[in-house]
């Protein structure tokens, strides 16, 4: 089985990280808006301009060939205090945005929450307070209600796994009282009522959860090395479609939650409302792998000290490295993956996001990027294969549709088909430029992913 003839080109964003405008036309303030920015990086004021220049943009998505386009809804552009009142202003952006996408034959793919909470959640308690998950719950009913006439594709929440396990580092502010496990869980509930929302009320749509899978690889035949990493994909990947597509908790994480005395109540209401909300579709994000050895007395460990499971961090040998991260390169692993979370829940699957960040240079119009193209080849080959080896697979967004705001390096890690002339100190003239990979991607979308170059 080859890629289907309607498979989904796309390429993705966030809307913090591409926006700019971020105190513009009535948007409240997001957790994005008022953490403490990395060094040496830019605020979100102005980002890559997309506010104002989206219309230029999308006309650069459709020279690019893009079938889709996956991008997210800044929760306090809608609903700036994150409950009460809806700012038209946003709406009116995003109904444009829409407008524009489907005039140039792009599907939309939105996300409805990708790390910027409302500031004034945040302030009440953010996702360790229950009433976060009713007020999300209302914020996508307005989504549904506003968009939904011409939105087919949604996804609930970006990488609730690494919001889990990398909370302070993904979204900033949090502190080592932060229930973490207790915060995850009211995701999960606010995500359930969506799916159940979004099917009463769109029953034509296709809502799904949108979490960061790898496989988690044993570092060896140790049978200690073995247990170590069944815990690491439990609590890494397993618990968070299994929440999601099985409408449960997951034993072992669930073990390794009650054993470390971590915080996690629910209730039998709790988990109907997982039953009661199913997704049509899982997406998910992929970068690399990762390798994980028994070690006594160590363990994996985030940045507040929560542990997320016995075992710890270990290289694999036969893996190369990015140059600007460091993270692990693993084709392979992709289509490991792709397959493991099929034979699991046997549900279609989209790629929500998956890149090279590199410290790209312009010179003459232009970028080199021949290391994007390779890393992109090497992944699509394997979507191909995981493909025919009888994996649906929906669609493929490489992240990022142009240039934005890295999570932590600013302008310096750079991602997108589409060069944005700005650096972390400077706003220069906002120009875009195509890299090579630009018309590179145009030709494998023109082959359906036959032609990788
Ligand atoms: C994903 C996020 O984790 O990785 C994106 O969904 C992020 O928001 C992307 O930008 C790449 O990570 P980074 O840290 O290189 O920006």
């Amino acid at each position: 089985m080859s890629l289907p003839t309607d498979f989904l080109w796309g390429a993705a964003s966030s809307a913090y990280q591409i926006e700019g405008a971020s105190r513009t036309d009535g948007k409240g303030p997001s957790v994005q808006d008022t953490k403490v920015i990395p060094a040496g990086t830019p605020d979100f004021t102005v980002c890559s301009d997309h506010y104002h220049r989206f219309r230029e943009d999308v006309a650069l998505f459709a020279e690019l060939g893009l079938k889709a386009y996956r991008f997210s809804i800044a929760w306090s552009r809608i609903v700036p205090e994150g409950v009460g009142e809806v700012n038209e202003a946003g709406v009116q952006f995003y109904s444009d945005l829409i407008d524009e996408l489907l005039a140039h034959d792009i599907e939309p793919v939105i996300t409805m929450y990708h790390f910027d909470l409302p500031a004034a959640l945040e302030a009440n308690g953010g996702w360790a307070d229950r009433a976060t998950a009713d007020a999300f719950v209302e914020f996508a009913r307005v989504c549904f209600e506003r968009f939904g006439d011409r939105v087919k594709w949604w996804l609930t929440i970006n990488e609730q796994n690494m919001m889990t396990l990398h909370a302070d580092h993904v979204i900033g502010g949090i502190t080592a009282d932060y229930p973490v496990y207790q915060a995850n869980h009211h995701m999960f509930v606010a995500q359930s009522r969506t799916m159940a929302v979004c099917h009463e009320i769109l029953p034509e749509a296709k809502i799904g959860p949108a979490p960061n899978i790898a496989v988690s690889y044993p570092a060896s035949s140790d049978p200690q090395d073995i247990l170590a990493a069944q815990y690491s994909n439990a609590i890494r990947n397993w618990i968070y479609l299994d929440a999601a597509c099985l409408g449960r908790y997951n034993t072992l994480a669930l073990d390794w939650i009650r054993r470390s005395g971590y915080q996690l109540d629910y209730t039998e209401e709790d988990l109907q409302v997982f039953r009661d909300g199913r997704p049509d579709f899982i997406a998910f994000n992929y970068y690399n792998t990762d390798t994980v050895a028994y070690v006594e007395g160590e363990t994996l460990v985030d940045e507040l000290g929560n542990v997320h499971g016995p075992g710890s961090q270990a290289d694999n040998p036969h893996l190369t490295r990015t140059e600007f991260s460091g993270w692990w390169v693993d084709p392979t692993g992709f289509r490991t993956t792709l397959q493991e979370i099929h034979s699991r829940y046997d549900l279609p699957l989209m790629v929500t996001e998956n890149g090279l960040g590199a410290r790209d240079e312009l010179v003459d119009g232009t970028v080199d990027d021949d290391y994007r193209i390779a890393y992109l080849r090497d992944h699509i080959g394997q979507l191909n294969a995981a493909a025919e080896s009888g994996v649906p697979v929906l669609g493929y967004h490489p992240w990022s549709v142009m240039d934005l705001i890295s999570t932590h390096e600013g302008f310096d890690k750079r991602y997108g088909f589409i060069y944005v002339n700005r650096n972390n100190s400077s706003e220069l003239d906002l120009a875009r430029y195509k890299k090579k990979s630009f018309g590179w991607y145009r030709a494998v979308i023109d082959s359906n992913g036959a032609e990788l170059g």
